[in-house]
């Protein structure tokens, strides 16, 4: 009996090792991804120029990016001034000027690339209200139900391990405190789908396995009340409640 035991234990710890490699393997991969692309990511995002502005376009069946964090941020009132955190942080080219209006909250920044957050350092890194640290979604540096506001903005297409990330931003918020935000979702556009397929998760720029929106609304629910999502394009937005 406790052979067998020991076998499964055995047996689970390995499993556990190769998914654990498996996904250290993933982060490595996705921290040289944003390593290489640090100085033209924020120009991709923002459609800084017309090449940006075409793969807009073309892939993404026009999703203005700005726009998008615009509605996600409308979310927040400016004066709000409770615990809020913003994983991943990246440069902070969306949300910089929020996050310094915002100087009654405690903001705490967090990103697995230190390449993403040097530049977040040079945008954030004056305001004594918002702290910038390296970390992983997986497993957050913050204690249980320590957040009021959980904003994870492009996030999810990139992270390793979704469940783990669900549950961490999940297990940080208090109750009543609101989490809100924004990612690709597989299933709404053939175009996009093939590009996030064959080059952005080849390049490590996103992660799959990637939720349809079936299969996130299901996740919302189960884990939230008074679920708001809008759709635009691949991208969905949305809040909701702990
Ligand atoms: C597409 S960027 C989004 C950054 C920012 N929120 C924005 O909207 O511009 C994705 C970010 O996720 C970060 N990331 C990937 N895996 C992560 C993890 N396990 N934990 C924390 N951040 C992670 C990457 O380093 C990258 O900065």
């Amino acid at each position: 009996m406790l052979v067998v035991n020991d076998d499964k234990m055995k047996n689970k710890t390995m499993k556990e090792g190769s998914v654990k490699k498996m996904i250290s393997k993933k982060s490595d991969r996705i921290q040289g991804a944003y390593h290489d692309s640090k100085d033209i990511y924020d120009t991709v995002l923002t459609r800084g120029n017309i090449f940006s502005r075409a793969y807009m376009s073309f892939f993404w069946s026009d999703t203005d990016d700005n726009e998008v964090a615009e509605r996600v941020l409308s979310y927040i009132p400016d004066d709000f001034d409770g615990t809020l955190l913003d994983v991943p942080v990246g440069t902070a080219v969306f949300t910089e000027e929020k996050w310094k209006k915002m100087s009654s909250a405690k903001i705490t920044c967090i990103d697995y690339s230190e390449d993403m957050l040097d530049k977040a350092r040079q945008r954030l890194g004056r305001s004594d209200h918002i702290t910038l640290m390296q970390g992983d979604v997986s497993a957050l540096p913050l204690s249980d139900k320590s957040c009021d506001i959980v904003v994870s903005m492009n996030g999810f297409h990139a992270f390793p391990d979704k469940n783990k990330a669900f549950r961490e931003t999940h297990r940080v918020l208090k109750k009543g405190g609101m989490f809100i935000a924004c990612f690709y979702i597989k299933g709404e556009s053939a175009r996009t789908d093939w590009l996030v397929h064959r080059i952005l998760s080849k390049k490590g720029w996103f992660t799959p396995p990637f939720p349809t929106r079936e299969q996130l609304l299901k996740i919302l629910y189960r884990l939230y009340a008074d679920v708001e999502y809008h759709m635009d394009g691949s991208i969905v937005y949305f809040k909701c409640v702990k």
